[in-house]
């Protein structure tokens, strides 16, 4: 199965009437697949495998995705949930090397597309370095990522993931997270000094860049403007990155338009410094997340 697969290939092969369709995406060059369950709508580009948009019947949309968002090879998309492989932000040693690793910017092959239930299931898989990967989303009630890694090289070996998830919101100056009390952190804005979170929620009045290196326990998002909280449940993830980049950050980067940073928070979910991962041949690891909104 190759990536370059046309959508019209790909509506033969994988297409399933009024639930999974492929089409080229704004611009002409990415081909996305446009999910119309039961329980839920959603996006998910082939280009990085992904997700673009999600929404379960009954809520708003979860994810946000920037307006400027680039829709084109080489760079990656702002917004919706970015998978981060095999490192997280600037490469130890490489400073040329891509920010957030090389699967973001790829095209994966479609593997399959499944109805569970009122879900609906669609896998795909890239190779990166001496790693196989195999991504597995569930659109559904909940929305379920699991990223299985696959060592087939040779020797033993390490990596950092995380499923850097954008998440919309009313206004961040009046989102919290919580969760993350007690929990040790990088502070990114603080060249990288280690402090330990004294209070739970989390609120944002500033520019925030966050990794939390082991913190494998759920976070919730609570979102007063739009009436809801965002449940992040985690499955052999040890860490918690949150991050956002407030106003004059936000100036600087192109794909991003000057109001939008107040409408999102990344909380990702992974494996990061301390808790990266190291595989023996032919050894597998799978990381897992599970999003719920609630009306509140
Ligand atoms: C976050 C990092 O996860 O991603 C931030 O902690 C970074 O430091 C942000 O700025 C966005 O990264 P990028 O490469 O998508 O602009």
């Amino acid at each position: 199965m190759t990536a370059t697969l046309s959508p019209q290939a790909l509506n033969e092969q994988y297409g399933i009437p009024h639930t999974l369709r492929f089409e080229s995406a704004p611009g002409g060059r990415l081909v996305r697949a446009v999910v119309t369950g039961d329980a839920a709508t959603g996006v998910i580009y082939l280009y990085g495998a992904q997700v673009a948009e999600y929404q379960p019947v009954g809520h708003k949309p979860v994810l946000f995705m920037s307006r400027q968002a680039h829709y084109r090879e080489g760079q990656p998309i702002r917004g919706g949930i970015p998978i981060c492989f095999p490192w997280f932000g600037r490469k130890e040693g490489e400073p040329g090397a891509p920010a957030h690793g090389t699967v973001r910017t790829k095209n994966w092959d479609f593997k399959a597309a499944r109805k569970e239930g009122d879900n609906l299931v669609i896998d795909l898989t890239t190779a990166a370095d001496h790693y196989e990967l195999l991504y597995s989303v569930s659109f559904g009630a909940q929305l379920t990522l699991k990223l299985k890694v696959t060592n087939t090289g040779p020797f033993a070996s390490s990596f950092e993931e995380a499923l850097h998830t954008y998440f919309a919101v009313s206004q961040i100056r009046q989102t919290e997270v919580l969760g993350l009390k007690g929990h040790e952190y990088l502070d990114k804005t603080q060249n990288f000094t280690r402090s330990t979170q004294g209070a739970d929620p989390l609120e944002f009045a500033a520019e925030t860049d966050r990794i939390y290196p082991t913190m494998a326990d759920n976070c919730v998002i609570r979102d007063p403007g739009l009436h809801r909280r965002i449940k992040i449940e985690k499955g052999n993830a040890h860490s918690t990155v949150v991050w956002n980049p407030w106003d004059e950050k936000a100036v600087e980067m192109d794909d991003l338009a000057d109001d939008e940073w107040a409408t999102f928070v990344c909380v990702e979910t992974g494996n990061i410094a301390d808790s990266k991962v190291t595989l023996e041949p032919t050894q597998s690891h799978e990381m897992s997340t599970t999003i719920t909104v609630e009306k509140v």
